[in-house]
């Protein structure tokens, strides 16, 4: 009986004081015009004040995306994501964000994990791709309507449908 109560003692423990917390972020949004993406991740109570101490790892579902051993320097980056990069000195004011090409971005769900010592946290936030057209529709409106002024105006140049387009234009 007694070493197990000792044993949930010593759990309860060590999750009440040993959780780095990341802060809960909205899914965010990338665009063709996106060059760069950048995935956030911010924790709340980084104490480390070297880099000695972090430790970082970026997954996509069991890909590994990117791996800073704080100890080393190193940032190692997945296949299918070797342009992940982070700013490691940021990480000591709490922002482990990943930045990627859009050519390595894949929508869906990344989880950003810090350990420092022996607290840990992790954080999912997800990737979303989202299609946007060049044009607002009242532009596209236009688009259409100014070539076929131009046509109406090339026509009407030879009488033809001028009278057309004098009734065209009254309409409005
Ligand atoms: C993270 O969350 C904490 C508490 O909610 C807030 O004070 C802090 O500004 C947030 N940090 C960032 C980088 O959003
Ligand atoms: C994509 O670009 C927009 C506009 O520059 C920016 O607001 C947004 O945060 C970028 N998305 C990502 C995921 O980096
Ligand atoms: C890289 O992406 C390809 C195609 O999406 C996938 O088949 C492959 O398993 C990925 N590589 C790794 C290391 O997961
Ligand atoms: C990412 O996770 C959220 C919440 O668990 C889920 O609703 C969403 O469908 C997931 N997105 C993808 C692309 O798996």
């Amino acid at each position: 009986m007694w070493p197990l109560v000792v044993l949930l003692l010593l759990a309860s423990a060590s999750c009440g004081s040993a959780q780095l917390i990341l802060n809960k972020t909205k899914p965010v949004e990338y665009t063709n015009c996106n060059k760069t993406v950048v995935i956030p991740c911010f924790v709340s109570n980084v104490e480390a004040t070297t880099l000695d101490d972090l430790y970082l790892n970026w997954k996509f579902g069991n890909e590994n995306v990117l791996t800073f051993v704080g100890s080393q320097r190193t940032s190692t980056t997945g296949n299918n994501f070797s342009s992940a990069s982070i700013v490691p000195e940021a990480l000591l004011e709490g922002t482990a964000s990943l930045k990627l090409d859009k050519s390595d971005a894949v929508p869906g769900n990344y989880t950003c994990e810090v350990t420092e010592l022996s607290r840990e946290g992790e954080a999912i936030i997800e990737l979303k791709y989202r299609v946007v057209n060049w044009f607002s529709p009242n532009e596209n409106i236009l688009i259409i309507i100014f070539p076929m002024l131009a046509i109406l105006l090339f026509w009407g140049q030879f009488g033809v449908v001028s009278k057309y387009l004098f009734l065209f234009l009254y309409m409005f």
